[in-house]
């Protein structure tokens, strides 16, 4: 049969922590065409830490760019009208490899894991109370979450990356850059860089320069020349040496959190966006000017749609276990078989009947920032069932969001009327109608939920060279929204958040 005539099309990869999907759009209508998802494995080997096969993760992003073009194939649509395709990705996972045999030098060191946080203790101690100037330079506090101390770990235990180093063998990337360097052709060329958004989560960047930062480099006794080049998040990286996209430019390329902002329009000052992926993390547009939090968010860079357009900065309250919560259920209590069950169980009791889940797995992230904390569900009794611990589990991604937009709105000063959500877990209407009661505030989502992949395929299209994607208002004015409004009264959703506080006091400084 005659193939059916096609605008030109933009594919992105979607790299979360859970899963590695490949999905196209039309750059005319941000339609959804077609995409495919994969699930991917996450290692535990002692308590704390939290690996990935950097391998399995680019075959992940192979198969899914492959069987996404077999599927278009069947709606009779040329992936020859697939015109560029963005990266985006989970933020902050450190890769190690060697550049002569394109071989990860060790697992990738995921952004949950908390084996650095002795070096972080010690670290700390080296920072001037009055001069935090890692804090000033990166918008970020010192944690386990970020790259550099992951990077230093692995520098002080691998042996091969040791070796590779002093050989001038070994690259250090986000899953960004590990992504883009193998797609470009690895041993055969391969570019090796990353954008300002992954590279603002490095804690190795300064977010002013928008260039490595030497000093920082020092402190954390990083060898600058394992690093990427760093580039805008809209431009041309190179083109895809192998595969069904062979030749197809690489042209985007954004931290997954900042590619759902993108993905949901909020290119105005003041404008937010709530993710539930694994973790959950909300960003609130700050213009061209980086806001410093008083209530423990983070400042970090939005977006640069660009080589010679300016910087946007967020900033972000990062929950680190949103979606893991469902999946720790499946997988280690087995209380359900598949993450969508979770929906089925809560709704059968509709109340967690006075049980609390502090999924403190990673400690606390925002806005606590307790890497001693723990998870803990409390407030048991004869009476509760798995049922009442799947609502918690679901009422918790509530409340942590409801601690974060508090302390966004303590900083903004001008309070959210409405949250704009996105990711997975919104297609779970207890938990979307749960969110409204909590934050008292109507929650809305857009009817095509995949905004992170939109949002990469969007800075790919509208990469100079590429142009084939406006990121003019009125292109975009198809999106429907769907509402939901508070519908308990808000006493008894304070009551609700008030003890959940206290289960959150009880779960931290847990480990000493
Ligand atoms: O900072 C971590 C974040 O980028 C992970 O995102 O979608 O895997 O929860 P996600």
């Amino acid at each position: 049969a005659e193939k059916a005539v096609w605008g030109p099309l933009v594919g992105a990869v979607d790299q979360g922590t859970s899963s590695t999907r490949f999905l196209v759009f039309n750059s005319k209508t941000a339609e959804l065409l077609s995409h495919h998802q994969v699930e991917i494995k996450q290692e535990f080997p002692r308590e704390g830490w939290v690996e990935q096969d950097p391998k399995e993760i680019l075959h992940s992003v192979c198969e899914c760019v492959e069987k996404t073009c077999e599927k278009l194939g069947q709606l009779n649509i040329d992936i020859s009208n697939i015109k560029a395709i963005g990266v985006s990705n989970q933020r902050e996972t450190t890769v190690v490899w060697d550049k002569s045999t394109g071989e990860p030098l060790y697992n990738a060191v995921v952004w949950l894991d908390l084996r650095t946080q002795s070096t972080v203790e010690s670290l700390s101690k080296r920072i001037p109370g009055n001069n935090n100037f890692v804090k000033s330079k990166t918008g970020l506090p010192l944690s386990t979450y970020f790259s550099a101390v992951k990077l230093r770990w692995i520098l002080d235990n691998v042996r091969e990356v040791q070796k590779a180093v002093k050989e001038n063998r070994a690259l250090f990337g986000t899953v960004d850059s590990w992504l883009i360097w193998s797609l470009t052709g690895g041993v055969n060329g391969g570019v090796h860089c990353t954008d300002v958004t992954n590279a603002s989560r490095t804690m190795l960047f300064n977010i002013h320069s928008l260039e490595w930062d030497k000093e920082l480099c020092e402190f954390f006794g990083i060898p600058m020349e394992i690093l990427p080049n760093v580039r805008s998040s809209s431009e041309i990286y190179g083109l895809m040496k192998a595969g069904a996209l062979e030749g197809v430019p690489i042209s985007g390329c954004l931290g997954d959190q900042s590619a759902a902002l993108v993905g949901q329009m909020c290119f105005q000052d003041g404008q937010a966006k709530n993710t539930y992926g694994t973790g959950c993390f909300l960003l609130c547009n700050t213009g061209r000017k980086c806001v410093f939090s008083e209530h423990g968010l983070l400042t970090t860079v939005a977006y640069k749609l660009g080589r010679d357009k300016p910087v946007f900065y967020a900033l972000e309250g990062s929950v680190a276990i949103a979606g893991a919560v469902i999946r720790w259920l499946r997988d280690n209590l087995g209380i359900i078989k598949t993450s969508e069950e979770i929906e089925k169980l809560a709704k059968e009791v509709g109340t967690s009947y006075g049980c609390y889940f502090v999924p403190a797995f990673s400690g606390l992230y925002a806005p606590y920032w307790d890497p001693s904390a723990r998870g803990i569900i409390c407030g048991l009794t004869q009476f509760t069932n798995k049922c009442h611990i799947a609502f918690a589990a679901l009422e918790a991604v509530c409340f942590q969001t409801r601690e974060i937009l508090d302390a966004m709105n303590r900083d903004c000063g001008i309070p959210l009327r409405h949250l704009q959500v996105d990711g997975g877990m919104t297609s779970n209407k207890i938990l979307m109608q749960l969110q409204a009661d909590i934050l008292y505030i109507p929650v809305v989502k857009p009817s095509m939920p995949e905004t992170t992949a939109l949002g990469a395929a969007m800075a790919a299209g509208a990469a100079e060279g590429v142009g084939v994607w406006s990121l003019e208002p009125e292109d975009l004015s198809a999106v429907t929204m769907e509402r939901f409004e508070p519908q308990i009264n808000a006493e008894e959703s304070e009551i609700r958040y008030s003890t959940w506080k206290k289960a959150v006091m009880k779960s931290m400084g847990w480990v000493t």
